[in-house]
């Protein structure tokens, strides 16, 4: 980690909020720094800042949420924006509106900050080229990325561990159809983690190889010795077609149950982005083991939503 460059970023320099793809370390550490000091605050009753008062955040949802959508709610109106979650099951959207149409829509509104998530890769990209003066935050498009996601994962790391270089991360399961996976390989990579990613070679991508991370078909030997086991939930709903062969047998090799956690660091956390399907990806008993630290992801999924609303408006127009 380059130190000089974190103590020279003073604004994060970019004006919209899209992948972890390109982000480097000294910017995701301004971003986690940001958000530690949030999560700390949250814990008192003084939660609520001024930052963004006068400001106003749509929260844009294509695909179901519950937390990513809850905590950008909640980190918009902690740090005093007005926030409007628009219902997309009951916009025009189901009329035929295109998503630029409704884009160019909400943008004549005059937001400031827009926040997306959509079914399709890309598509909150094409939009952030749409809109004229609002930044776009990707709260997760199709299988491509889901940076807030990444970052609220790095910092549960940090927080638990107190630091992310050097450490073994496996993301396990369905790597294929995973916007949580690509960001997540991403980030760690650039905070100088070892990644691997453990899969049945029906869930790896064709492009596996090249991600940027050690890819294993064997869960009991791509655990062994790691720092944080990552689970990841099979994605029916970007899935066409049968992947595995039943999700009892997908749990035998691929859940992790006591028995293939033992490979891991004694000390090693239990994660998982949510939702969690029990009994399928995790046995119930090691999701509410005394290492998992699934619910601290949650609560620093608010604070580091703070912190990127927080980091774009320093860079929105001041008109
Ligand atoms: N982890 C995550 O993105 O959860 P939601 O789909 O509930 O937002």
């Amino acid at each position: 980690m380059n130190q000089d460059a974190d103590a020279q970023l003073k604004t994060f320099p970019h004006r919209h909020f899209l992948s972890c793809d390109g982000l480097t370390a000294p910017e995701i550490n301004f971003l986690l720094d940001l958000a530690d000091e949030a999560a700390d605050r949250n814990r008192t009753v003084d939660k609520k800042r001024d930052v963004l008062d006068g400001k106003t955040v749509i929260n844009l949802f294509f695909e179901a949420s519950t937390r990513t959508q809850a905590s950008f709610d909640l980190a918009g109106k902690r740090l005093g924006a007005d926030v409007m979650n628009m219902l997309v099951a009951s916009s025009s959207v189901q009329k035929g509106e295109t998503l630029i149409d409704t884009a160019v829509t909400l943008n004549a509104m005059r937001p400031d900050i827009i926040v997306v998530r959509h079914h399709s890769a890309g598509a909150v990209e094409l939009l952030s080229q749409k809109v004229v003066d609002c930044a776009v935050v990707n709260a997760g498009d199709g299988a491509h990325q889901h940076p807030t996601q990444a970052l609220l994962d790095a910092l549960t790391i940090r927080r638990a561990k107190g630091r992310i270089d050097g450490l073994t991360v496996a993301i396990c399961g369905d790597i294929l159809h995973s916007r949580v996976a690509r960001s997540n390989i991403n980030l760690l990579n650039a905070m100088s983690a070892r990644v691997r990613i453990i899969a049945p070679s029906t869930l790896l991508p064709s492009n596996s190889d090249r991600l940027g991370a050690e890819v294993y078909t064997d869960m009991w030997k791509g655990l062994e010795d790691v720092d944080v086991v990552m689970m990841l939930r099979l994605q029916h709903e970007r899935m066409d077609g049968a992947y595995v062969p039943s999700s009892r047998e997908f749990f035998h090799f691929f859940g992790l149950d006591h028995e293939k956690l033992a490979r891991a660091k004694p000390d090693a956390l239990i994660m998982h982005p949510g939702p969690m399907n029990r009994g399928v990806e995790i046995a119930s008993t090691v999701a509410d083991h005394s290492r998992s630290v699934v619910r601290e992801q949650v609560e620093m999924g608010v604070a580091v939503r703070m912190a990127v609303l927080e980091a774009l408006s320093a860079n929105l127009p001041q008109t």
